[in-house]
């Protein structure tokens, strides 16, 4: 399903944040990394051909981690419009079951930062019309690049085009066919020319919008939104500039809403979303963690995703990717009361939403 395939991890730049060092410690931490660069790619080699029970263990991660910091965060950021259709579907069963509590009568607006082709958008209408058909969802796609907007405003996809000029996915790309393999029948037909077009009740209501995350002016085009995802598109942009454009984007959200959250240093996530009172909601945390395909090869790929680790102190915050933005109430409670922030109790009731489901008799791998 890939729009744009990245290329594999080139561990070039030396990028470990040093700031809270002191200055002798810093220079000895640089010395060790440029003593070490040369063995890179024989560790590289090493490490992906150890069992995995060993590379999951705590010195094992350690290694990993001195590794991405030094060798691999900073490399390769630039962006591309990769992109397929439910692309995690754990994550979005989260999201359905959050909304779920959205109030009757009320439209839930819902914004896909960086939506590339639409892929990510139409998924998440897709199964929230499938399971919530009260809901009265308004949908905007917002991306910088004319081309990919174009495709996603068609709902077009052809295989084996380039997604910026013409619009395309690779439909026979293993990577969504095996997560949900019968859902794409749900979502698009086929046109008699050979083309896959997204069904018209999952199109409704939709608008797609040519606009920069990174605009402060991006409240006065989109307006408040109930939900907004911002997936794998923050991560490839320089720190400041992502943190910037997260709070922005936080900043659009109403009290009570719903962020959406990956595909973004995890560093840097934890301590805005901490900083900012979000509360992360921990369901489905491992099943979403390693849900992404493309979010593998942990230390070598700069997206990829470290293994989750609970001894973490913040851990709620770094690897949560549905965030609850406090309502009103909690805020005037917060004001009230000093209280550590709270994780998100989400108690919404749970959709079966089989990950591996590859009996054709169930529509698109979910049952009710
Ligand atoms: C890797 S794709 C992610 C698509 C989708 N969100 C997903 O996760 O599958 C990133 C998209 O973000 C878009 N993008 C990059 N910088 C952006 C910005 N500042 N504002 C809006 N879109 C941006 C790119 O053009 C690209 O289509």
């Amino acid at each position: 399903m890939a729009t744009h395939v990245h290329d594999s991890a080139r561990p070039s730049a030396v990028v470990c944040d040093r700031t809270a060092l002191e200055p002798g410690e810093a220079q000895m931490s640089r010395l060790l990394e440029l003593t070490i660069k040369p063995f890179v790619p024989f560790v590289r080699h090493i490490w992906r051909r150890l069992p995995v029970a060993l590379r999951q263990t705590r010195p094992a991660r350690r290694i990993g981690t001195f590794f991405y910091d030094h060798y691999v965060r900073g490399t390769y950021r630039d962006q591309t419009h990769y992109t397929w259709f439910l692309r995690n579907i754990a994550q979005l069963r989260l999201l359905t079951e959050v909304v779920s509590a959205h109030p009757r009568g009320q439209p839930l607006r819902i914004a896909s930062i960086g939506c590339s082709v639409g892929a990510e958008l139409y998924s998440t209408l897709w199964l929230l019309r499938r399971y919530h058909p009260w809901l009265q969802v308004v949908a905007r796609g917002i991306d910088t690049s004319a081309n990919v907007i174009e495709v996603a405003r068609k709902g077009v996809y052809r295989l084996r085009t380039p997604s910026p000029q013409g619009g395309t996915l690779e439909l026979n790309g293993a990577k969504v066919l095996t997560t949900v393999p019968n859902a794409l029948n749900d979502i698009m037909d086929m046109t008699p020319e050979g083309d896959f077009r997204i069904k018209d009740w999952i199109r409704e209501g939709v608008s797609w919008t040519v606009a920069d995350a990174t605009d402060p002016g991006l409240a006065a085009i989109i307006g408040p939104q109930d939900v907004v995802i911002a997936c794998n598109v923050l991560g490839p942009m320089d720190d400041a500039i992502a943190e910037a454009c997260l709070r922005g984007l936080v900043k659009l959200i109403v009290p009570g809403g719903t962020l959406v959250l990956d595909g973004i240093d995890l560093d840097l996530k934890s301590r805005v979303t901490q900083s900012l009172g979000l509360k992360p909601m921990t369901r489905y945390l491992e099943e979403i963690h390693t849900a992404d395909p493309t979010k593998g090869d942990w230390p070598w790929t700069r997206w990829s995703h470290e293994p989750i680790d609970y001894q973490r102190a913040d851990w709620h915050y770094r690897y949560a990717t549905v965030f609850g933005v406090a309502s009103s109430d909690e805020r005037r409670q917060e004001n009230a009361i000093d209280r550590p922030d709270a994780v998100l109790a989400v108690d919404a009731p749970v959709l079966a939403v089989s990950m591996s489901n590859t009996d054709s008799s169930t529509p698109a791998g979910i049952a009710r």
